[in-house]
């Protein structure tokens, strides 16, 4: 079975089939250069000064602007089932959104429940994107239960239908979560397949450990959806993930990195060798956890996603800077975005709150404003996470990700001067909440071009239904397998200290503090163990919430009803002592 080539319909093609783009500031991930992109029938046909072209074509001045590679968004969940309501975002609402911001490449996910074919779900994801995506997108696949038949479905995918990755979960006990045996069986099978394994590292046990005890305490809102999944229950998964992938030599793809700690791992196994990527969030670096501890309950709600929004608020700043040094490597947005109303299901019972943010619209602007207009990278970086590192990872560089004879005319013109302010009244997406409401944002996407037609035209919004395509990701990406490759070479990567980073994790104190204005991206060994108090602990001297509550206020607010003493100790749970990151692990 192969996948069915989609003809476009003539209407839906581009009437303007020619296009220059002049006087630009082109970026590549390795050059600035001053000059003119032509573009024909959805391809780039030239790049550089004084080119000949025909009469008729249509110029676009892009004097003092940047013309980038348009933003490919790795990981989005347009229309998914999930946590018993479905995304509002759908193919159509999501891609759409996508363009607006400057991104013309998103990758979903196909998920599958346990139990249920991957092919099936895969085929069903097709139908639905295929008619309603404004832009191009590729799909990974969700692995998350194991069979023989989980396992040839897995090749099959990879051989005939275009897809060189799979998602695992170590979180979500009982719907997607997996084991360490499957995890090893499915990067295992990864590594065969010459595909990528994509792994969302939470401890699922422990959280579901923790859920129940804080339910038991009367911690129902919101904020126990934050305490349930704190950062070392995410940079143990992460450790765990590496030591598992680097047993079967399977380059591995760590999703939403949220917390300091587990990018410092990220970092550090890295440098040690181990082939493994680090994606973080717009969500992450654009804002952070204190929102979730709002008083207004559907505010606070809003927030919840897993791994959760870090409280400490130094946080952005680091995983941005972790973007810029090489660190982390790419930035999604995992859009995944309930309504209020949905997010409603979960008013008694934080774990019922479907869990996902936006993101899609404005990664772009939100990695621009925190990262190159804060001064923290430079414009070649940016194109390098927000495009051209995920085209290099899923195999489908130098056709998308650059701007180069040959591409696809995926282009952004790109204002650096231009403001914006995001808003929920404003955007393109289905969501009624958006959650960068306020930040002003320095960039904005005056034209957006897609496979060569004109989406985005001096700021208006001209995006068509069904014109983007599926594109194939191939496996044995050779920037990926080229890693692994030495590092199997290597003959000393053996001896790789990864599980000293992990295995030592209770002895352990990630020193990650930001010291004298500068970020310490090496985790370092304590001179001694953290004493802390356990949460669970603390949790049980919180008394529990009493009488109704209401939808506007969060569990949170409870704390405000308790005397002095007891209060410092919910404090304590909620914000240890020296903060989240830097406290070591609880
Ligand atoms: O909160 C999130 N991330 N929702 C989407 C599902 C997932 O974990 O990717
Ligand atoms: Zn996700």
């Amino acid at each position: 079975m192969s996948t069915p080539v989609k003809k476009v319909p003539l209407h839906l093609q581009s009437a303007q089939n020619r296009l220059l783009i002049k006087h630009g500031k082109i970026v590549n991930v390795d050059s600035v250069v001053d000059g003119d992109v032509y573009i024909e029938d959805g391809v780039i046909k030239q790049v550089g000064s004084n080119l000949i072209i025909p009469g008729g074509t249509r110029i676009i001045d892009a004097r003092g602007k940047y013309v980038i590679p348009g933003g490919i968004d790795p990981h989005t969940h347009l229309e998914i089932e999930f946590m018993g309501a479905k995304s509002v975002d759908d193919f159509y609402r999501g891609t759409k959104a996508a363009i607006a911001g400057g991104t013309t490449m998103i990758i979903d996910f196909a998920l599958p429940k346990k139990g249920q074919s991957l092919l099936e779900t895969y085929q069903k994801y097709r139908e639905s994107a295929d008619e309603k995506v404004c832009c191009d997108y590729g799909l990974h696949v969700g692995v998350t239960w194991w069979s023989d038949k989980v396992r040839e479905e897995m090749e099959i995918l990879c051989k005939h239908h275009g897809v060189n990755s799979f998602k695992t979960f170590m979180a979500y006990k009982d719907v997607f979560m997996l084991g360490d045996s499957e995890l090893f069986e499915v990067f295992e099978r990864c590594k065969e397949l010459g595909a990528v394994a994509l792994v969302h590292a939470e401890n699922g046990s422990i959280i579901a450990k923790k859920a129940q005890q804080l339910l038991a305490a009367g911690i129902t809102g919101p904020e126990g959806h934050q305490l349930s999944r704190p950062e070392p229950v995410e940079a143990e998964a992460v450790g765990r993930a590496c030591v598992i992938a680097n047993q079967v030599n399977c380059p591995l793809y760590i999703v939403r990195v949220t917390s300091k700690s587990s990018a410092a791992i990220v970092s550090s196994v890295r440098k040690q060798g181990v082939v493994v990527f680090g994606e973080t969030l717009a969500s992450s670096v654009g804002t952070d956890g204190t929102r979730q501890l709002d008083k207004s309950w559907l505010h606070a709600a809003a927030y919840v996603t897993s791994p959760p929004l870090r409280p400490d608020p130094t946080t952005p700043e680091y995983l941005i800077t972790m973007l810029a040094q090489d660190g982390l490597q790419l930035v999604g947005s995992d859009n995944c975005t309930f309504s209020l109303d949905q997010k409603a299901m979960g008013k008694d019972d934080f774990t019922k709150i479907p869990n996902g943010v936006n993101g899609v619209e404005d990664r772009m602007s939100v990695v621009w404003e925190k990262g190159v207009h804060s001064g923290v990278m430079d414009v070649k970086r940016f194109v390098a996470v927000t495009s051209t590192n995920a085209a290099k990872i899923f195999n489908i560089y130098p056709r998308k990700g650059c701007i180069a004879v040959g591409s696809d005319a995926d282009i952004v013109v790109w204002d650096p001067v231009k403001t914006r302010v995001i808003s929920a009244k404003t955007h393109n997406q289905a969501v009624d909440f958006n959650i960068f409401e306020g930040m002003e944002c320095h960039g904005v996407p005056e034209y957006v071009i897609v496979n060569g037609r004109v989406c985005v035209d001096e700021g208006d919004l001209k995006a068509v239904q069904g014109f983007g395509k599926f594109v194939p990701t191939p496996v044995y990406s050779e920037y990926v397998y080229e890693k692994v490759k030495h590092a199997e070479e290597d003959a000393t990567l053996n001896a790789v200290s990864v599980p000293a980073v992990v295995t030592k994790m209770n002895e352990l104190k990630l020193d990650i503090a930001v010291e004298n204005g500068g970020i310490l991206l090496e985790p370092k060994l304590a001179d001694e163990a953290p004493v802390s108090p356990s949460a669970e602990a603390s949790l049980t001297s919180c008394p529990s919430s009493k009488g109704q509550r209401n939808l506007q206020d969060s569990t949170f607010s409870i704390s405000e009803e308790l005397d002095d003493t007891a209060r410092k100790s919910c404090i304590r749970v909620k914000n240890p002592p020296g903060g989240q990151s830097s406290g070591g692990f609880w």
